[in-house]
Formats: structure tokens, sequence, C-alpha cells
């Protein structure tokens, strides 16, 4: 029978909180989470018992893979933190969509890297069923890729092996279905908390935005509205009414502006 790799999280975050809990639950032996701060760790350790740390003299040095589930930015920073530490075959992973894994390069000579990233949005206070999340692996090492998919196929039903500049490519729809997406839902709720509407009378609508396109309706084929039927009218009381939101307008406008154009050229 084949070992499964043991692992560390590095991180205490939205993201390492669901891998330490998904990870733990697998067959794959979770040996410590370590994060730079206390922050994140009790809860962790709550729901896990798994061994925390905050200490880098404390970090377990015998894992086979570490996990760097920290912010964009400090990856490198993390990583250069701990190559010195771990065994020489050790693999570490970040687990950004958009970061190219060559931020892993260069830290130490045959240092085996990659990325492990589980395309889902997460925060620790939703429940995220990670065997139905895609988890992307990039690396440039053939055995890297390997040790990385037995721990990715542990806890996720479909696993792709992608080259780490079309993972990047990845990350920018991933941003507008979720990130932009979710930011139009926050103006919209706090344009109704202003104007004394109930954000409920929209929810029907919500839905039936996202199930026409899981019903295969391609996106492009289902635009309503004013901006594509060319109701000028309709636009100019919007931007009316917009003037008590000024923050809001300028997003409107161009917005409108976008449809236009796009059914304009593609028509
Ligand atoms: N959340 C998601 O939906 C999601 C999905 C896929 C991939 N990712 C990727 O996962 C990684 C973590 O994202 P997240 O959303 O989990 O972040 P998060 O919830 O904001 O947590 C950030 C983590 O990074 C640590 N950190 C921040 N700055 C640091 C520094 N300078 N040095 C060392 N540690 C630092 C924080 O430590 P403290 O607690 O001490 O501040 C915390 O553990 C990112 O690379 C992100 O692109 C996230």
């Amino acid at each position: 029978m084949v070992r499964l790799p043991t692992v560390v999280i590095i991180g205490a975050g939205n993201l390492a909180y669901h891998l330490a809990l998904n990870i733990h639950q697998s067959q794959v032996k979770l040996l410590q989470v370590y994060n730079r701060s206390r922050r994140g760790l009790s809860k962790i350790k709550k729901n896990t018992g798994v061994e925390t740390s905050s200490s880098l003299n404390k970090l377990n040095r015998g894992a086979d893979i570490y996990i760097i589930a920290v912010s964009d930015d400090a990856i490198r920073e993390t990583a250069s933190a701990i190559t010195h530490l771990i065994s020489k075959d050790a693999i570490i992973a970040h687990t950004s969509g958009s970061v190219s894994i060559d931020v892993l390069n260069n830290l130490r000579a045959e240092l085996c890297y990659g990325a492990f990233y589980p395309l889902q949005s997460f925060k620790k206070e939703r429940d995220i069923d990670l065997r139905k999340v895609p988890i992307f692996l990039s690396s440039h090492q053939p055995k890297t890729l390997k040790q990385l998919s037995v721990v990715a196929r542990e806890i996720s039903d479909k696993v792709v092996i992608i080259p780490d500049e079309e993972r990047s490519k990845l990350h920018i729809p991933a941003v507008y279905v979720n990130n932009f997406v979710n930011h139009m839902y926050t103006i919209a709720s706090d344009y109704c908390t202003k104007e004394n509407l109930q954000i409920d009378h929209l929810y029907p609508l919500m839905k039936e935005t996202l199930e026409r396109i899981f019903d295969n309706n391609k996106p492009q084929d289902m635009q309503t509205g004013p901006a594509i039927r060319g109701d000028k009218a309709t636009i100019r009381n919007h931007k009316k009414l917009l003037k008590d939101h000024p923050d809001q307008l300028p997003l409107y406008h161009y917005l409108t502006k976008a449809i236009t154009r796009y059914y304009d050229e593609n028509n």
C-alpha cells in the first residue's frame, strides 16, 4: 500500500480553516497548523484537535507537504521563512489562484514546489463540501504533482492538473462570477437599506439569474433590461434616482454602456 503524504498547513484564515477540517477528516495525516499569530488557531484546534502553533521554532519539520494558505502577498516571505527548517524532500505548495508558482522558485536548491488551488469562495462561517470543489494543481515537477494529487484526491472528487499560467487566467473569471457579483449584491443591499426597500423582494430574481446558467443557457443570450432594449428614458430616470447615491452612479453608467456596446458589437 502507498504511504499517504503527511501535511502541515501554514495559515489560519478562511481557506486554511476549511483545508484543515477536510484534510483532518480524510485519510491524510494533518500533523500541524501553523500561523504567524494565534488568531484562527483556537477554532481550528477546537474543530479538529490537531496540534497548532504560532512559534516558528515549534514548526513540525517532518511533514511531506507544507500547504501555505496565507495572503497572496505574504506567500514568498512565509515560504522563505520555512524552507531552511523543513526536510530537503518536502514539498511547499501555495493555495493562490493567481500567484505564479515561480514565487517559490530559488528559495533553496532543488526545492519541490507547486500550487494547490481549490476553486471556491471560502468563509469560516459557511460549511463547504470540498468533495464538490475542483482542486487545481500546478508544478514543474512530475513527482511534486503526484504527491499533491494524492492529497487532493483524498478531499475532492475533481482534481485537475493545470499549467501555472492557465491557473492564473482561470482566477479572472472566478473573480467575475464571485467577487464582482457579490459586490453587486452588496450595492443592491446598501441601496435597499438606504431607500427603505426589502432586499428579499429581489431573491426570486437573484435565483433565476443563476438557475438560467445552470440550465445550460449562455449568459449572453439571457440578458434583459433597459440597456439591451435601448430604453433611454428608463436609463435617464434611473440616473436621476441615483443622484442620491453618487457612489453608485459611475458604476451604473459604466455597466449600462458596457452592455450596450457588447450587444452593438455582437449583433
Ligand atoms: N478564501 C478563499 O475563498 C480562497 C479560495 C481559494 C484560494 N484562496 C487563497 O488562499 C490564501 C489565503 O486566503 P484566505 O482567504 O484564507 O485569507 P485570510 O482569511 O485573509 O487569511 C490570511 C492568512 O494569511 C496570514 N497572513 C497575512 N499576512 C501575512 C504575513 N505578512 N505573513 C504571514 N502570514 C500572513 C494571516 O495570518 P493572521 O491570522 O496572523 O493575520 C492568515 O492566516 C490566498 O493565497 C488566497 O488567494 C482563498
